[in-house]
């Protein structure tokens, strides 16, 4: 026997396309799991409405999300670019830092932080092999009080002179040029010798570049080095410090520049600086303030 019209549950239709397939998630016992699928499924439905969308983009849109995901290996990781060019991964970053207040701001950690960064000593050079401008970064670690965060880490990783980092020259840079992790001492300081970084295309040799290609976006990033930091009782902090003065800064390919995170590196002759870290004046200095909020 079939039931009449009334009895059926609704079919599909683009009226209640959203309204129907929410509705078939409402039983995920996670709250949150059904909170984020309901709402995705009502904007990727809206989106489609709004745009129309035939078979053929969508066909091509899998092939897209296809290709991203053939290109991931355990060193590349295309999806996280793509969420990166997106502007998702600084959404995101925005939304989690909504309601910080004095700490130094945070930005993307890039793909780039795959290999542990070696353990070296306060005022060491984290560059293992010649070239490139000689650059003293120091600073310290504070709480948003201003308290000194004695024996708080730091990981520092940046690309070369060139916009490479390490694990992109295996045949010639040994994995550990340009990383260093660093305990700061009892007053939070810390300091290390390296070279001025360059600014550097993110991958583009997959579908993320393809994808800037088409739409006419250019695949840099303004210089920068990467920090972690981190104290005990204290907020993990991923950031960057920018290199005032550098290309790109305001057409960064992720979107991770953030102004209070632009930093000079003058040129100095300081006597005193280049006698404590065995540097030839002139050098680059930079000094970095890093303050964690709570945990
Ligand atoms: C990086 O700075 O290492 C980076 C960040 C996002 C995408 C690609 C590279
Ligand atoms: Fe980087």
């Amino acid at each position: 026997m079939t039931a009449s019209a009334e009895d059926r549950p609704a079919r599909f239709s683009e009226e209640r396309s959203a309204d129907l397939v929410a509705g078939s998630f409402a039983g995920t016992p996670d709250p949150r799991l059904r909170e984020i699928l309901t709402s995705l499924v009502e904007h990727l439905h809206g989106f489609a409405k709004k745009v129309a969308l035939t078979q053929g983009e969508l066909d091509a849109a899998i092939g897209f999300l296809t290709r991203t995901g053939q290109k991931c290996d355990e060193v590349r990781q295309e999806f996280v670019l793509l969420s990166d060019v997106l502007g998702l991964s600084m959404l995101v970053d925005a939304i989690s830092t909504r309601t910080s207040s004095a700490a130094t701001e945070s930005t993307v950690l890039g793909p780039f932080h795959m290999v542990d960064s070696p353990p070296r000593e306060l005022g060491d050079s984290i560059s293992v092999v010649d070239g490139g401008e000689p650059t003293l970064i120091t600073g310290q670690v504070l709480a948003v009080d201003g308290a000194e965060l004695g024996g708080a880490t730091v990981d520092v990783w940046q690309a070369d002179d060139q916009g490479f980092y390490d694990v992109q020259k295996p045949e010639s840079v040994p994995v550990g040029n340009l990383r260093g992790l660093f305990t700061c001492d009892a007053h939070g300081r810390f300091a290390f010798r390296t070279i001025l970084p360059a600014p550097y295309p993110i991958p583009f040799d997959g579908p993320v570049g393809t994808l800037l290609a088409a739409t006419g976006r250019h695949p840099y990033r303004p210089a920068h080095i990467h920090f972690i930091a981190s104290a005990a009782g204290h907020a993990t902090l991923t950031t960057h410090v920018f290199v005032e003065g550098s290309p790109y800064l305001d057409s960064d390919a992720v979107f991770g520049v953030k102004d209070s995170l632009v930093t000079d590196f003058p040129l100095v002759e300081d006597a005193d600086l280049a006698d404590r870290f065995g540097l030839a004046v002139p050098f680059r200095h930079a000094h970095v303030e890093i303050r964690l909020g709570p945990a």
